[in-house]
Order: structure tokens, then C-alpha cells, then sequence
């Protein structure tokens, strides 16, 4: 849930590291903090709030190698001390940390016992202390390092400097980290994104390696024998990164939305299909959050058009109380790295399941532990909340469906991005203007419009702040109708067929009670406009289409109403966008 980034080279570090943990700041952005080896030896600069609106100090270290992080507090609140990287006593070694020590309680204790003095309440900084005593004894990082990993217990990416040494030492486990490699200079980090700007040319370390990463080599060790990881060519473009006119991230991803579908429909064919997804009597998908949301959306789907039975688990729940499964099971995760949704899929395997990863990110967690993998085509997604990596997931699940039953929506499929990019442009000033006046807003929809609630009421409390649930639109009157007033306005996902009598019956008993209800249906309907206080008309013939455009419609709401409310969108409080914790 943190961000690090690593450098060595020819360059200055600190204004590289800089930059790139702006580029991180999506993972996290409670504090931060920067240390180089210079001339002077071991300086850094740490902080809490923001590197993106804080840096000058941090610019200011000299030197060729250098570490950085960008926070998502977990062990201590966010200040100064807290902030990465920590220090061993000596004040001459220093480690950032992405992950959690689970067992740093024990280790601490040890620790202090034996003389250590701590200065944060965090979990990382047992690692510091214990690679302080590990290379007193020899003198080399490499060896302190392998030496006192195995005895930590959970997740985490390492990258450690010492100013006695001319490399810097990284090291995995359940927590993603990649090694770029740039002309007369290498670059260590979370994810692509600060690596980008430099290199295409990367290896993804796997859990259990150990690098060490000199001015003129990368030599990694796994279990101390020495391994190669594959160099790959990464396709993203600088300009996926940046915002390119827009004025958050969030609204260019929503705009990149009808090229993300199609690219992902274009490479997700009967042919890239693993063999043991094409014809399964049985699926269970586990994920977590909007990737959830796609996971009901794909159960609705699959039943309606091939009636496959689809079991959907939240992965967070799947670990505690395992249901039992068997056959195929796909874990939907944007990022690869959602601790929750890695687990289930561990579990899953364990029980001899074939798996499959549905993902944006290559060389992530877990596509190196699922069966097989599908590769989503939404390039990097930097705003938090999920937008064209939902659309893409999106792409990814209807194609499966489409090829489960024998390929009829092929052509719908190829031309679905027309639809959304018809919407982008909707005027949505009048239902902007009702939602930033309530507390409370409830979405509604059937069958695959039901996620589609779900999904919209997530993004308007994600972003805007706004107390948003999404409920099966029959279940309203089931309790949640007590909270109906004008001050709860209702968003009613209304399209055409077998539903749409029974929907139209629920927004009269909603307006009944006096909630505004802003109905969302197709373009043409001649009925919504006449009930609804505001009709939001959408284009697309099929299900499979208005589900995509009625959640567009939904994210650009929610977007809209957090810009009017002059919320942070890129980076809504407390939130992280990959979820690497329990
Ligand atoms: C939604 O906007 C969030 N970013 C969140 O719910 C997210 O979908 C969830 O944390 C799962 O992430 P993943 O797809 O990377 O596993």
C-alpha cells in the first residue's frame, strides 16, 4: 500500500526518487521520505504530508544511489518519525519498506532487549536494527540481508542503502517490486509507473529474491543460489502517466474507457482463452471491491446466457470460511496485488482448482501464482477509485461469456466502445446538482444492473464523501424505505426488458415517499421522463452494452459531484489503490 522507489546511477538520485514517488503517490500519501548516500555519507529527509506538495527538501540530498517511500500508514500514525526510511542505530543504514512485518512485535522486543533504540512506532524498522547487527559481523549488506530475512514473517518489498557500500540491496515477498533497467542506471520500485520515464526494459522479482544492485550489474539470488528473471519489454506509454490536459486523472481514465474495452476485446479471443475456461460446468470468481462488482456482473451474465452456475466470493471472506468449491476459479484483481484476493487463490490451488487471473498489471503477484492468466488492456490506472480497469475487467468477463456460449455477441462486442464514447459527453449538471445536496443516496437496478448500483454507490462514497448504498431495486421496500425523504435521492437503473414494468412499479412507491428519484434508461423511453424527476438517457441496444454505459453515466456522476464538493478525487482520504493488507 506504499510506494518505493530505488535508484543508482549516473544521475543525481534525489530529484529522480522525487519524481517518482509523486508518480507512486496513488499507493499512498501520508508521509514521505528520501535518503541518498553522498559525499557527507547517509543523508535523508523525511515528512509527513505529501511528497507532491513538499519536495524542495528532499531535492536538496546529494547523491548517485538513493531510496524513497510514499506512505499508507499502518503501524503508527502518519508523522515525521514514523515516516520511511528508517534508520539503525549507527544512523549509516537505511531501508524503505512496502508490506507488513507480522511478527515485529517479538522481534522488537528482541531487539530493545539487546540494546536497540527505536524511534518509530512502525513495523519496518525492526528490519533496520536487525540488518545493523547481521552486518556488523561481515561488513556486507548482501549477506546482512539474506541473512536476516528469514526471520520475517508477512509481506514485503525491501530496499536498503548503507553509506559504508556503492549498491543498494532489494528483497520480496508478497509485495510487488520491479527492477528497471536504464542506460548507466537502474531503477528499483513498486510498479512501472516512475520507472517508465527512463526505461521500458524491466524484471519483476519474485517472492524469495534477493538483488543486489551495483552501478554496473543486478545480480539476484533466490534461497542464495543465483537466478535469472526474464527482461521484458513494457508497452506502456509516458503519456499513460501523465494527465494530459485533464484535470484529474480520474476524469482522463473515464475518457480512456472506450479504447481500454476495445483493446481488451480485441485481445481477449477463443484463441488466448486458457483451454480450461472454455467450457466449465461450474465457476467461482473471488475478488474484492469494484473488482467484486465485475465479478457480479460477469455471475449475472454467465447464468443469463449459458446458465454455468457462478459462486462469487468476497476474497476477504473466502479465507475464514472457505465454501466448498471446486472446478474453475477466477480471481479478479486490477492491481495483481490485493493481499485478500492472492489468498483465496491460494486456496483455491490448494484444493486443486484450476485458476485464473483476470489483471492489468503484468508480472503482478497474481498472475505469477494463478494457472493462467488474462492481461486486461487499460494501461496504468493512477486515480484510486477503479474506472477503465473496471471497464476492462469488464471486456475481459464478456468475452468469456461470449465464447462460453458460442460466440453470438461477438460482433455487440466489437462495437460496445461506440456506445461508451457516446456517453462521455452527457450533460449530467442537473443530477450533479441534487446529489451535492444530499447526506444520503441510494442506488437501484436488477440483475446485472444491481452491481451496477453497487459499483456507482461505491464511487460516489469513495470520492465525493456521500453516504451512497446500492441495493437489488425489490429490496428497497425491505427496511431501507424508512430513510426515504426529498433529502434522500434515489438512482434508479431502469432499462428495457423483463424488468422494466416491476422497476417502473419501484420508483413510483420511491416517489410515493418522496424521494427525487433521477432514473437512468434507455435513450427513447417515453414512460421515465414522465415519473423520474430527472431522466439520464443512455445509448446501447443489449444489456451487455447499457451496463456499460449506465456505469459510466454512474462514475461521471459521482466524479462531477466530488469536483463540485472540492474533494481530493485522485486521492480520496484514507483510501490506497492496491490493498496489499489483510
Ligand atoms: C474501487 O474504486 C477501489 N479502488 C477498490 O474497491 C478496488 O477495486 C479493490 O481494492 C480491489 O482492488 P484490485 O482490483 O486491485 O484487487
Amino acid at each position: 500500500m506504499c510506494g518505493i522507489v530505488g535508484y543508482i546511477g549516473r544521475r543525481e538520485a534525489a530529484p529522480l526518487i522525487v519524481e517518482g514517488l509523486k508518480k507512486l503517490e496513488y499507493r499512498g500519501y501520508d508521509s514521505f521520505g528520501v535518503a541518498t548516500i553522498g559525499g557527507m555519507g547517509l543523508e535523508f529527509d523525511k515528512h509527513k504530508g505529501r511528497i507532491s506538495e513538499n519536495d524542495q527538501s528532499a531535492i536538496q540530498l546529494k547523491g548517485k544511489i538513493g531510496i524513497g517511500h510514499t506512505r499508507w500508514a499502518t503501524h503508527g500514525i502518519p508523522n515525521d518519525a514514523n515516516a520511511h526510511p528508517h534508520l539503525d542505530c549507527t544512523g549509516t543504514i537505511a531501508v524503505v519498506h512496502n508490506g507488513i512485518i507480522e511478527n515485529y512485535a517479538e522481534l522488537k522486543r528482541q531487539l530493545t532487549a539487546r540494546g536497540h533504540t527505536f524511534r518509530s512506532d512502525t513495523d519496518t524498522e525492526v528490519v533496520v536494527h536487525l540488518i545493523e547487527e547481521e552486518y556488523a559481523k561481515k561488513k556486507d549488506l548482501l549477506f546482512a540481508v539474506q541473512t536476516i530475512v528469514p526471520k520475517l514473517e508477512g509481506s514485503y518489498a525491501l530496499l536498503v542503502i548503507s553509506n559504508n557500500e556503492e549498491r543498494m540491496i532489494v528483497a520480496r515477498n508478497a509485495s510487488p517490486l520491479v527492477i528497471g533497467i536504464g542506460d548507466g542506471e537502474t531503477f528499483a520500485a513498486s510498479d512501472m509507473t516512475p520507472i517508465l520515464e527512463h526505461t521500458e526494459r524491466a524484471m519483476f522479482l519474485e517472492d524469495g529474491d534477493i538483488a543486489t544492485i551495483s552501478w554496473s550489474e543486478v545480480a539476484i539470488y533466490n534461497q542464495g543460489i543465483l537466478v535469472t528473471r526474464p527482461l521484458e519489454l513494457i508497452d506502456w506509454s509516458l503519456e499513460d502517466v501523465k494527465k494530459g490536459g485533464f484535470a484529474h486523472f480520474m476524469l482522463k481514465e473515464i475518457y480512456e474507457q472506450p479504447q481500454a474495452f476495445y483493446n481488451t476485446i480485441r485481445a481477449v479471443t477463443s484463441e488466448t482463452l486458457p483451454d480450461f475456461v472454455h467450457n466449465p460446468t461450474s465457476v467461482t470468481v473471488v475478488a474484492c471491491g469494484s473488482s467484486y462488482h465485475t465479478g457480479l456482473i460477469f455471475k449475472y451474465l454467465l447464468e443469463e446466457s449459458c446458465r454455468v452456475p457462478v459462486r462469487l466470493e468476497f476474497a476477504s471472506e473466502f479465507k475464514y470460511y472457505p465454501p466448498p468449491i471446486e472446478g474453475l476459479v477466477i480471481g479478479i484483481t486490477q492491481s495483481g496485488e490485493t493481499a485478500d484476493t492472492l489468498t483465496a487463490l491460494k486456496q483455491a490451488k490448494a484444493r486443486n482448482c484450476k485458476t485464473l487471473a483476470v489483471t492489468n498489471i503484468l508480472g503482478s503477484s497474481v498472475s505469477r501464482l494463478a494457472d493462467a492468466t488474462i492481461f486486461m488492456r487499460a494501461g496504468p490506472e493512477i486515480s484510486v477509485a477503479a474506472t477503465k480497469s473496471f471497464i476492462a475487467q469488464l471486456a475481459v468477463l464478456m468475452q468469456i461469456v461470449n465464447n462460453i456460449s458460442g460466440r453470438k455477441c461477438s460482433a455487440m462486442l466489437l462495437h460496445a466502445h461506440q456506445a461508451i464514447e457516446e456517453i462521455l459527453l452527457i450533460d449530467l449538471t442537473a443530477a450533479v446538482s441534487v446529489c451535492t445536496g444530499a447526506k444520503d443516496i441510494f442506488y437501484v437496478g436488477r440483475g446485472p444492473f444491481y452491481p451496477v448500483a453497487l459499483e456507482g454507490a461505491l464511487k460516489m462514497k469513495e470520492i465525493s464523501y456521500i453516504h451512497a448504498e446500492g441495493y437489488a431495486a425489490g429490496e428497497l421496500k425491505h427496511g431501507p424505505f424508512a430513510l426515504l425523504s426529498p433529502e434522500t435521492p434515489v438512482i434508479a437503473l431502469c432499462t428495457p426488458g423483463d424488468t422494466y414494468a416491476v422497476m417502473i412499479s419501484n420508483i413510483k412507491e420511491m416517489k410515493a415517499r418522496g424521494a427525487p428519484v433521477i432514473a437512468v434508461g434507455n435513450e427513447g423511453d417515453s414512460e421515465l421522463p414522465e415519473i423520474a424527476d430527472i431522466f439520464i438517457p443512455i445509448p446501447g441496444t443489449t444489456p451487455f452494452v447499457q451496463v456499460l454505459t449506465s456505469l459510466v453515466v454512474l462514475q461521471l456522476l459521482a466524479y462531477y459531484t466530488a469536483v463540485a464538493l472540492g474533494r481530493d478525487v485522485d486521492k480520496p482520504r484514507n483510501l490506497a489503490k492496491s490493498v496489499t493488507v489483510e
